[in-house]
């Protein structure tokens, strides 16, 4: 598969078969992972690799028990990390205070971001499946511990994986033409936001969702259970707390 059709094939993976994940595919996938575009080129971003069902199993209550945070042979983990070029810098005796603010944290979490979806389609690529784990932003503080981060790294994106279990279908999106703008942005109508969010509200685990939770329908699902303020609240300060104890 060329890398339009693996992208165009992706769909997240929960449950995965014993295979393990062989050390030759895990570089490739790492190496593919390191291999992005990066702010100034300095690769502002780490990878923690977990396959020890030991560690697995201390992260999976700050995963809330997602079963896939133990049940996948492989978890990667990518931290904006501005640590190593700090020490680069100390050893070349420059300060380095000029990175300790939010600009430089958006910098390392975009580099992060790029490496952990250049990761996905570097393992999509080679058969294995994946799904990330948000939950890696909600207990930041506990992952920093876990995996003994020092200043100024963060853990920014989780993404278990392994080969598939079973064939798992496509999950219904939004059409691409909403979410593609020609020179400037278009206001969607009520109608076109009907159209477009539909797929999503037939989907059946969407259906089941709102009927087992008697949220009404898809939108209040979304804002009154799955991902409520008062949750989203308490986590942002958590966040924000994390961040400047990791010195950003
Ligand atoms: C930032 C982010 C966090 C996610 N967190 C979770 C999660 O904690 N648990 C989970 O089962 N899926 C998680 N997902 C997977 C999404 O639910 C999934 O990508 C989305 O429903 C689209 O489905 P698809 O990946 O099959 O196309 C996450 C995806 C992203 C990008």
């Amino acid at each position: 598969m060329n890398a339009i059709d693996t992208i165009l094939a992706h769909k997240s993976v929960r449950e995965f078969s014993d295979r393990p994940v062989e050390d030759d595919v895990l570089e490739k996938i790492l190496k593919a992972a390191c291999n992005g575009s990066t702010m100034g080129g300095l690769q502002l971003f780490s990878i923690i690799v977990t396959k020890d069902k030991e560690m697995m199993k201390k992260m999976a209550p700050f995963h809330f028990n997602q079963p896939i945070a133990t049940s996948a042979p492989l978890i990667l983990t990518f931290c904006a990390d501005f640590h190593r070029f700090d020490c680069y810098c100390e050893m070349s005796g420059v300060a380095t205070d000029a990175y300790h603010n939010a600009q430089a944290y958006q910098w390392a979490v975009t580099d992060a971001i790029i490496a952990a979806q250049n990761a996905c389609v570097a393992a999509e690529s080679l058969g294995l499946g994946l799904c990330w784990l948000g939950t890696i932003t909600y207990n930041v503080p506990q992952f920093i511990d876990a995996f003994q981060l020092p200043e100024h790294v963060v853990p920014v994106a989780c993404i278990p994986m392994g080969y598939p279990l079973h064939e798992t279908s496509l999950t219904p999106k939004l059409p691409w033409q909403t979410l593609v703008h020609q020179e400037v942005y278009h206001q969607s109508s009520e109608t076109e936001l009907r159209t477009a969010y539909e797929a999503m509200e037939k989907a059946p685990h969407n259906i089941a969702a709102v009927n087992e939770n008697g949220t009404g329908c898809l939108a209040g699902d979304y804002v009154n259970r799955r991902y409520k303020k008062e949750d989203n609240e308490f986590f942002s300060n958590v966040l924000k707390e994390q961040l400047k104890r990791q010195g950003f």
